[in-house]
């Protein structure tokens, strides 16, 4: 049976420049309670930017233009400015790609967990630290107490990345959102985080949006797909095996071979690029790049079909 989403997303569009350089052209999806969902596309493709707008935290110069949030009921756009940012730091945890840049190098690791539960819980300093400690043997840093006056430079890009997982998840929010976590982490530490995600979001009930540009790793994390190409999502989907839209399946041909496992299969990379924002084209952002082109794509953009519940599809092979 579905559950009520947490998250609405209608319509989202986000320019820079006040429509000059459209990044998200209208983006249309909703999350559930503790569902985990994958968000994957190409650079450039808007990943961030969605991540961005959820948070409210768009870098300078970007403009959310039209379409709503509604998170827990509640339309973001309509919060006033210093609701919206409580929201964020407790209902709402984000997780960045490099740890380094969400820690602060001149605070200890322990007293920026620390001030998460002072500030947002307004516990005091003794009581802020013993949780701080807590958490970070929880997320799985050995000698926690140790850890908790260390600096963010002694530790390696995957203890960072836990302590920036404990901090997003410190006070359960109902809404995770990865931004590609794992990037700058090598294959065995990238897949003791992403269980970590997994096993903590499950553990507080958290929903999760996991933003990647690897089709590959949301196999076995995620119940649902959405695929964004250019600005919009093009298909969604509960089954990676039944990747229907052309740019999905370019994206999984593309894929290298599994770490560590042999195979016969050539990489194929998607030929071309995606058009820049604000490039004038008519009909489907991908037909310059598709295979399977027909001569109505070049002049019609396609449609977002429904074919089941959570199965969606942006092609006109697929009306
Ligand atoms: N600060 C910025 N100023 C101007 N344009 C930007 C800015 N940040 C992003 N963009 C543009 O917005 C579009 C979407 O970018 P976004 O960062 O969301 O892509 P992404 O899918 O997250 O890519 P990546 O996989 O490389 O992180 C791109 O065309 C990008 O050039
Ligand atoms: S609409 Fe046409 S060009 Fe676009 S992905 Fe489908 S087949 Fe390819
Ligand atoms: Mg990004």
């Amino acid at each position: 049976m579905l559950q009520l989403p947490i998250l609405e997303v209608k319509d989202l569009a986000v320019s820079f420049g006040r429509g000059a350089w459209p990044a998200v052209l209208g983006l249309d999806f909703s999350l559930a309670k503790g569902e985990v969902v994958g968000l994957v596309g190409e650079s450039g493709s808007g990943k961030s930017i969605t991540a961005y707008s959820l948070m409210g935290l768009l870098p300078f110069g970007a403009n959310l233009d039209a379409g709503s949030i509604v998170f827990m009921g509640q339309d973001l756009a309509k919060l006033p400015p210093e609701e919206r940012r409580q929201l964020c730091g407790t209902r709402m945890g984000l997780i960045f790609q490099e740890p380094l840049t969400a820690l602060n190098p001149v605070f200890s690791i322990g007293e920026q967990v620390a001030e998460i539960f002072r500030y947002r819980l307004g516990l005091s300093r003794a009581e802020a630290k013993s949780r701080a400690i807590d958490l970070l043997g929880h997320v799985g840093l050995p000698n926690p107490g140790a850890a908790y006056h260390n600096y963010p430079h002694r530790f390696s890009g995957g203890m960072r990345q836990r302590v920036v997982i404990a901090m997003a998840l410190a006070l359960n929010p109902d809404l995770v959102i990865a931004d590609e976590p794992t990037t700058a982490l090598d294959p065995t530490i990238e897949a003791q985080i992403i269980g970590l995600i997994k096993k903590l979001a499950a553990e507080r009930g958290s929903a999760v949006l996991f933003i990647t540009h690897n089709l590959r790793l949301l196999i076995g994390l995620t119940n649902r797909i959405l695929v964004m190409y250019h600005g919009l999502v093009v298909e969604e989907l509960t089954d990676f095996r039944d990747l229907r839209h052309p740019y999905s399946q370019g994206l999984w041909r593309a894929l290298p071979p599994e770490p560590g496992k042999r195979s016969d299969r050539h990489l194929e990379p998607i030929p071309g690029y995606s058009p820049t924002p604000g490039e004038k084209f008519r009909g489907c952002a991908f037909a310059p790049r598709c295979s399977q082109a027909l001569e109505v794509c070049h002049i019609l953009a396609p449609p977002f079909q429904t074919l089941a519940p959570q199965r969606r599809v942006r092609c006109h092979l697929s009306c």
